[in-house]
């Protein structure tokens, strides 16, 4: 069985989808690897890197896609908004970051009519087994990280509290909001850059890990309860409750100097909670990161791919800093695809186990079928609406 890796098209995108060691261990499982001819240069691996492990590399991205049973793509489909369709081959498995929730029906009839098998890894269950597939965690963590060292060359003073012979300086007021992976890794890496830092969610249970790592929980006057799904993460409020979680934020946001945003619902537009006012009062040269830009942003000025000045404020909305470290970003995500991969082919063949979790979650279209894993429960309601619908004590009364 050969597993292919074409170059990346998406616009500046660096990173590959499997590196020569996560190759290497794929041969030694006994599978056969095919690389495009320079896929792994944005990431430095040359070619030699990947003929070194065994690995088979080819002239052109079309001819991986000729030769290979399972092609592996960091942005394949709607993840790849220049080159949406890709030229799969009939009965092709195709694992990736394909952007499950905007790819057209025409895409999704495509790959059924292909008899594609296409695996979205961005729908992978939040369950512990399959942490160690979780492309989106691997890459939350490396934007976190990256977010705070953008803000940290564009502020104009220092992070850390200095004591020198010239003078003090106070440390730079760092306030977070939204504490998931990305959020946890910006408030862990502007604590060790010896900011004074603040974190928040509306996820109260995760007071204790933002205070673990150092920084002080902001506790908002909001009522927060039915903000989580049964597992513990954040749905979609109503446009009352952001309002009020607004209102509430704009104490904290003026007095910061650097804002980091990373709040996030799956498959929702992100919540919008710094206004315009709000930035337009923090200090001249502060800075703010936007890191839920790709799904329309925290912040109402947020332009999606472009780094603005409001009021002499900093705005970047970047859509891809994990490509910024390419390097590591690969590496990961190799690793990861490599977990996934064990799970997926069994003996060297691939083995479509529809009763595995992680497989039913993920797989969108399999022997010309479209299955959308996605928009199976019906989990779209917002709070709003839900309070709309009778209590049980009401529907019984
Ligand atoms: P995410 O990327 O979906 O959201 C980021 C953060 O934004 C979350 O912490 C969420 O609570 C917060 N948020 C949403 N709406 C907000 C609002 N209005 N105000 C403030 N904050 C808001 O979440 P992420 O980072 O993927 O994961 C969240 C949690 O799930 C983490 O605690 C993580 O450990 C856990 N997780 C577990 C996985 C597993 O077990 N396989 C995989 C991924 C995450």
């Amino acid at each position: 069985m050969i597993v292919g890796v074409p170059t990346e098209t998406a616009a500046a995108e660096r990173r590959v989808a499997i590196t020569p060691p996560v190759a290497e261990k794929l041969i030694d499982r006994g599978l056969d690897v095919c690389v495009a001819s320079g896929a792994g240069l944005g990431s430095d691996w040359t070619d030699d890197d990947y003929r070194a492990v065994g690995c088979e590399v080819v002239d052109g991205r079309d001819a991986v896609f000729e030769r290979a049973d399972v092609i592996c793509q960091v942005r394949g489909l709607a993840a790849n908004e220049d080159e949406p369709m890709d030229p799969y081959r009939e009965g092709q498995i195709v694992v990736g970051t394909l952007g499950p929730y905007d790819l057209a029906d025409e895409s999704y009839e495509e790959l059924a009519d292909r008899r594609v098998s296409a695996f979205a890894l961005e729908l992978m269950p939040r369950i512990s087994r399959a942490q160690s597939m979780d492309v989106l965690s691997s890459m939350a963590s490396i934007g976190g990280y990256k977010a705070v060292l953008v803000a940290a060359e564009q502020l104009p003073q220092l992070f850390p509290l200095e004591m020198t012979a010239a003078g003090t300086v106070r440390p730079a007021d760092v306030f977070v909001i939204g504490a998931g992976v990305a959020g946890l890794k910006a408030i862990a890496t502007a604590e060790r850059l010896g900011a004074s830092v603040k974190g928040y969610d509306i996820r109260l249970e995760v007071k204790q890990e933002v205070e673990s790592l150092g920084a002080d929980f902001v506790e908002l006057d909001l009522e927060t309860e039915g903000s989580g799904d049964d597992e513990g993460y954040a749905i979609e409020m109503g446009e009352e409750f952001y309002e009020q979680q607004r209102k509430e934020l704009g104490r904290v946001v003026p007095e910061s100097d650097v804002v980091i945003t990373t709040a996030a619902i799956p498959g929702a537009p992100a919540p919008e909670l710094v206004s315009t006012e709000m930035i337009e009062g923090m200090d001249a040269g502060s800075v703010v990161v936007d890191l839920s830009a790709p799904t329309g942003g925290n912040c109402e000025p947020t332009v999606a791919g472009e780094t603005i000045e409001h009021d002499g404020v900093t705005v970047f909305g970047p859509t891809n800093l994990p490509s910024t470290v390419s390097h590591t970003a690969s590496q990961l995500f190799a690793n990861n695809l490599n977990n996934f991969l064990n799970l997926l082919v069994e003996d060297g063949e691939v083995d479509v186990d529809l009763d595995d979790e992680v497989i039913d979650s993920t797989l969108l279209t399999h022997d010309g079928e479209i299955r959308r894993p996605h928009e199976d429960d019906d989990d779209e309601e917002t709070n709003d609406e839900a309070a709309d619908e009778p209590t049980e004590d009401e529907a019984d009364a």
